[in-house]
């Protein structure tokens, strides 16, 4: 572990708050059902500064003239390290994970009331945890009581996830490391769900062929809840149920990525049960697979967030009318938002830590601006459920294609190009399964 990597991090940090406090939280341990817990995961803004993976542990910043990082974590406990593990215990965490101070967790409150007082800001994530919001307002409540004795609780409070998501938008070199690896992980498991698909399979089965590439390659995890789709179930957005039989002639649609140390890939492809495209699949999937490409190249340093969108759109409201999904024009297709029938979520999110990342998508009215070093998906699709007024043979087809882009100093570099993507590509690599 680069504990560097880290330390910047909190370094810069502490240059942009100037002065003050910040207090940073990791996640909670969380019950899945009655003693039973949900394997932990960090706190992505906790994590992203310290790289420390334990639950009940807090950092303390204090910046100015001598900045300064205070971990909060667990203590040794033999008794307990028996049957939960390996704990670092505040004086060893402190040195390995090049913290200036480190005290135990059980200090915390009585801490933090020092800590506050006469800091002048307090930098915190307001409203993302109800108990830590108490907990802050307890604290500065201590402060306060001690006016009389000439202690000052902080005048300002500021929310330290936007200048965290503004550092989290521009991935370091070992971040984009990390996101290579979880995306050609995330990569081979499409290659392994396409060779084992075959109809009579059940997408709870090709599910199992993604998570065993996930963790014989070390993701720890899913990054999100994988969706394999089949036929009719890929024109539901958030479709997760799968335990559905595949069946020959139709098409299945997998959304999965894998989570590598704190990090998410997120892959869409579809492709047929049969391991052929019909024709009208075909005319689908091409028109999806135009659109990513006009988004992809709309990707650049100082090009709009909005332009991959504006770009995809364009070719997918062209190629509804051509595919006479949709009547009228162009223009007036996409002012009336007809198209939204077909294809009702936007192209792109920023990647990172969180599938949905962190990072402001506007500027006051004006979208962010792409830059090198940010991550961002390129996902269109076309969703097409059986009715009356769509041509037959487009019923219930649903296709979507989705990569992941790192923005280069001259374009961007598609980090999930692993995965099988043209119909011959997908064919050929269907046609060895046997
Ligand atoms: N897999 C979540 C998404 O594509 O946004
Ligand atoms: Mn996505
Ligand atoms: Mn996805």
């Amino acid at each position: 572990m680069d504990i560097s990597v880290y330390t910047a991090r909190r370094a810069r940090l502490m240059e942009r708050m100037g002065n003050g406090i910040a207090v940073i939280p990791t996640a909670p341990e969380q019950l899945r059902n009655r003693d039973n817990h949900h394997p932990y995961r960090p706190d992505s803004y906790f994590h992203y500064l310290t790289g420390f993976g334990e639950p009940e542990s807090v950092l303390v910043l204090l910046a100015g003239k001598t900045p300064k990082s205070i971990l909060f974590c667990r203590d040794k406990d033999v008794e307990k390290e028996v049957w939960n593990g390996f704990r670092w215990g505040p004086d060893t965490a402190c040195q390995a994970f090049g913290c200036d101070e480190a005290y135990s967790i059980k200090c915390f409150d009585e801490k933090l009331a020092e800590l506050l007082a006469d800091q002048p800001a307090l930098w915190f994530s307001i409203g993302q945890d109800p108990a830590w919001d108490a907990r802050i307002a307890v604290a500065l409540n201590a402060v306060r009581a001690q006016v009389r004795t000439g202690k000052q609780a902080p005048e300002e409070i500021h929310d330290v996830r936007a200048t965290l998501d503004n550092m989290r938008l521009i991935k370091d070199r070992s971040e984009i490391a990390t996101m290579r690896r979880a995306a050609d992980i995330s990569a081979a498991a499409h290659r392994r769900a396409m060779s084992a698909a075959r109809p009579g399979r059940y997408e709870y089965e090709i599910e199992a062929e993604l998570l065993h590439e996930f963790r014989n390659r070390g993701c720890q995890a899913p990054a999100y809840s994988s969706i394999v789709a089949g036929g009719a179930n890929a024109c539901i957005l958030h479709y997760v149920a799968n335990d559905q039989p595949l069946k020959a002639g139709e098409l299945l649609l997998i959304d999965a990525g894998g989570e590598l140390d704190n990090y998410a890939a997120d892959i869409t492809r579809t492709f047929p049960v049969s391991g052929r495209f019909s024709g009208p699949q075909a005319d689908v999937y091409d028109l999806v697979l135009a659109a990513q490409t006009a988004a992809i190249a709309a990707i650049k340093p100082g090009a709009s967030f909005t332009d991959p969108h504006d770009a995809a759109l364009k070719v997918l409201v062209q190629g509804m009318l051509d595919l006479k999904l949709l009547q009228g024009s162009l223009d007036g297709l996409i002012e009336s938002e007809a198209y939204k029938r077909f294809y009702m979520h936007r192209t792109s999110h920023w990647l990172g830590m969180d599938v949905h990342d962190a990072g402001a998508y506007k500027r006051g009215e004006k979208w962010r601006e792409l830059a090198p070093g940010m991550v961002l998906t390129v996902e269109p699709g076309c969703y097409i459920r059986a009715a009356t007024d769509v041509p037959t043979a487009f019923h219930d087809i649903g296709v979507r294609i989705e990569d992941d882009a790192l923005v280069t100093a001259s374009g961007c570099e598609i980090i999930t190009e692993a995965a099988p993507k043209t119909r011959a590509e997908i064919e050929a690599l269907m046609a060895e399964r046997g």
